[in-house]
């Protein structure tokens, strides 16, 4: 039997490095095979002929497409064809040879990665493909990565697989093979663009703007191959912090000229660069509020230096009071985000895109999708997730999160049949069949969606084996929303173990599929969101950012728990959305139970829909979900010997430490309900 991955090794590190879904028996179809390539001379195309040569295949390249090739039995054929829509392909077999027709270099290599997932069957029969478009143009990562390592986040802010893959302690890896190899399964889901550093913007990671710019041209050198375009994340203080100016004011001349003329040199050293994506005025980074000017002053700012660059300003909405005192009940975070921005609607210029995160607070195992996401009709809007799994288990955990990015990118913001993955297809929000007669944005326009990216120097690449699924299912929803996580996995499985014994597949499926919904069901319940320990946001503190100036609080007292967001008698964040959710979500009735406690304040003796009282309903969920991740642990030891062996012992660590962090979780959070509740267990399961 093969063992996955024993043959894979890094050119860079000194130790062993899984393949992820890119093992080197994937591209054995390829082998001995002639395949002919007409298309121009370009970096991307040369990629895709190297990687047929490291394939074993014969890989004849015609830069002109009136050359004839020679007589040779061709296999394959790859072409360019500009009428398809950008970076889509289209695969046929036919008359003995496959065909790949790419729109552009980015079609034929993501189309020579598609056609590896099709194995063996890429050169049998005779079948025809659709043509495969992505439905979001910019498919991006966030790094969220410090060039020096931060006292208290460290290299990777939120970084859960060891560290940066561009920068060691101060300065850029001096060897960037594993950024070529990340470069490489990026582009074979399709991701097409990257930001290089922390939207936490230090003093040091201002200077990639200027004295460190070689960095971030080394850094797209490595990229561009794979059709990767590069993105900075800004200070907006950095003509201060750089020690130019005095003022960050967007309406001041002088800064509007820093900006131009720092651009420009950044341009000149990086003329491909994608643009700059900005946090402000956020969990205290710099931004307009200093100077009493709006967000849309700040981004034009960004938007006027990039324009004559063709570059993009991707600024964040996440723009709260994070030292909220705790005792004013009339603020309410979830509101903040659509509070500051929706009047800005319209005021933006054509390159300035809203990067906007799903839930209207911070990335919980259970948020309402944020209603700012369809409220910006003439704005552009950008979806913004995280792979890298802050709030759902740090990947220690298994918790596959396509299956909550499928709900949200499914949500209906009208209750009709436009989704919210359409929105952000067109990147703006309004629905497809708005009669609004605003004109199509005219730069780069086009949707967009980003995440935070999961990945660190591990040998895994993402410290728990089974979160390569999320970067995976990341990608390929971005590529196509309409995708089922269970499709996504059997693809990713698919790929990561090729040549595995067949009962691994059901394994596999077994524990990861569901594995969201039993996060939740031993965690914060019902929506109610932040009881994780306060700083590192890993294990449960029930308590822990009660009285904190976070703005994250669930209230919980003798009588009930939830945060009360009605019109009628809360902070009226129910308004903040289209009908029917606004009246949906008023109701304790038609509340969707999973976010029940997000929007109300409930009583502990509240009866669900299926007859318990909701403290019932919580010890429920916590002692069946702790006791399902300890049955999941036992079925894991099925795998041994089907997988490589430092594979087997690192999943079944991870499963020991989720074992043991589920039951913490469990105790803790059953004990605080009957403690606050008075309410005895009916099952009479250990309460303390
Ligand atoms: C979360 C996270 C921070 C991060 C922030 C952001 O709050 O804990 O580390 O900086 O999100 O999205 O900017």
């Amino acid at each position: 039997m093969a063992l996955i991955g024993s043959e894979d090794r890094s050119p860079d590190d000194t130790g062993w490095l899984h393949p992820a879904w890119l093992p080197r028996s994937l591209t054995a179809p390829l082998r001995a095979r002639t395949v002919l390539v007409v298309a121009p001379e370009h970096p991307v195309i040369r990629t895709v002929v190297d990687e047929l040569s490291h394939a074993g295949a014969k890989a004849i390249w015609l830069t002109d497409t009136d050359a004839t090739a020679s007589r040779a039995v061709i296999d394959l054929t790859i072409t360019i064809d500009p009428e398809l829509p950008p970076e889509s392909f289209r695969l046929a077999r036919h008359g003995g040879q496959t065909s790949l027709v790419g729109a552009d270099p980015k079609g034929v290599l993501y189309g020579h990665f598609h056609l590896l997932r099709r194995g063996r069957l890429a050169f049998q029969g005779q079948w025809r493909q659709p043509v495969s478009t992505p439905a979001i143009g910019l498919r991006m990562l966030d790094h969220w990565d410090n060039i020096d390592v931060h006292p208290v986040m460290g290299q990777v802010e939120r970084g859960y697989a060891g560290g940066s893959l561009f920068y060691d302690a101060g300065s850029l890896r001096w060897d960037l093979g594993r950024v070529d190899q990340y470069a490489r399964l990026l582009a074979s889901v399709g991701v097409n663009a990257v930001s290089i550093n922390n939207v936490n913007v230090h003093a040091t990671e201002t200077t990639l703007l200027t004295t460190r710019l070689d960095w971030v041209t080394r850094l797209a050198d490595h990229l561009r191959p794979w059709g990767i375009t590069v993105f900075l994340s800004v200070n907006f203080a950095a003509p201060i912090v750089l020690g130019d100016l005095d003022s960050c004011d967007p309406c001041d001349q002088r800064v509007r000229q820093w900006w131009a003329d720092t651009t420009d040199r950044v341009y000149a050293a990086v003329p491909d660069l994608g643009g700059y994506l900005v946090k402000a005025d956020s969990e205290g980074q710099p931004g307009p509020f200093a100077y009493g000017r709006s967000h849309a002053d700040g981004a034009n700012l960004l938007a006027r230096a990039l324009s004559p660059h063709q570059g993009v300003v991707l600024w964040r909405c996440f723009v709260y009071n994070h030292r909220q005192d705790w005792r004013d009940r009339s603020t309410d975070r979830a509101r903040a985000a659509f509070d500051h921005f929706v009047e800005l609607d319209g005021a933006f210029l054509d390159n300035v895109i809203l990067q906007i995160k799903h839930g209207p607070i911070d990335f919980q195992v259970r948020e309402p999708v944020s209603p700012l996401l369809a409220a910006m009709p003439r704005t552009r809007v950008c979806l913004e997730l995280q792979v890298t799994a802050e709030y759902t288990g740090q990947q220690r955990h298994v918790h596959y999160l396509p299956e909550a990015w499928q709900e949200i990118l499914g949500f209906r913001p009208w209750g009709d049949e436009t989704k919210l993955w359409q929105l952000m297809a067109i990147g703006q929000s309004q629905s497809p069949e708005s009669t609004t007669t605003e004109s199509p944005r005219s730069v780069r326009s086009g949707g967009a969606i980003a995440a935070v990216s999961n990945v660190g120097r591990d040998e895994f690449w993402t410290g728990h084996p089974f979160a390569q699924a999320n970067l995976y299912g990341f990608a390929r929803l971005a590529w196509d929303p309409t995708l089922t996580p269970a499709a996504i996995l059997d693809e990713w499985i698919g790929s990561t173990f090729p040549e595995a014994n067949p009962d691994l597949a059901p394994l596999l499926r077994q524990i990861i599929l569901g594995s969201r919904a039993l996060y939740e069901s031993y965690t914060a319940p019902n929506g109610v969101g932040f009881m994780v320990t306060p700083g590192s946001h890993y294990g449960p503190s029930v308590d822990g950012y009660e009285y904190s100036p976070w703005g994250t609080y669930h209230f919980a007292d003798r009588e009930g728990i939830g945060v009360d967001r009605t019109r009628a008698s809360g902070s009226g964040y129910t308004g903040q959305y289209h009908q029917p959710w606004a009246d949906l979500f008023e109701s304790v009735e038609t509340c969707p139970e999973e976010l029940l406690l997000f929007f109300h304040h409930v009583r502990w003796d509240h009866r669900m829909h299926d007859g318990d009282t909701l403290a019932q309903h919580i010890y429920n969920s916590h002692f069946d979900g702790a006791a399902a991740i300890h049955s999941l642990a036992r079925l894991w030891t099925q795998a041994d010997g089907l997988v490589e062996p430092r594979l087997y012992r690192r999943v079944a660590e991870r499963l020991d430490e989720q074992c043991r962090c589920a039951q913490e979780w469990c105790d803790q959070i059953t004990s605080y309900v009957w403690r606050h509740s008075g309410i005895p267990d009916d099952h009479g399961r250990p309460l303390y």
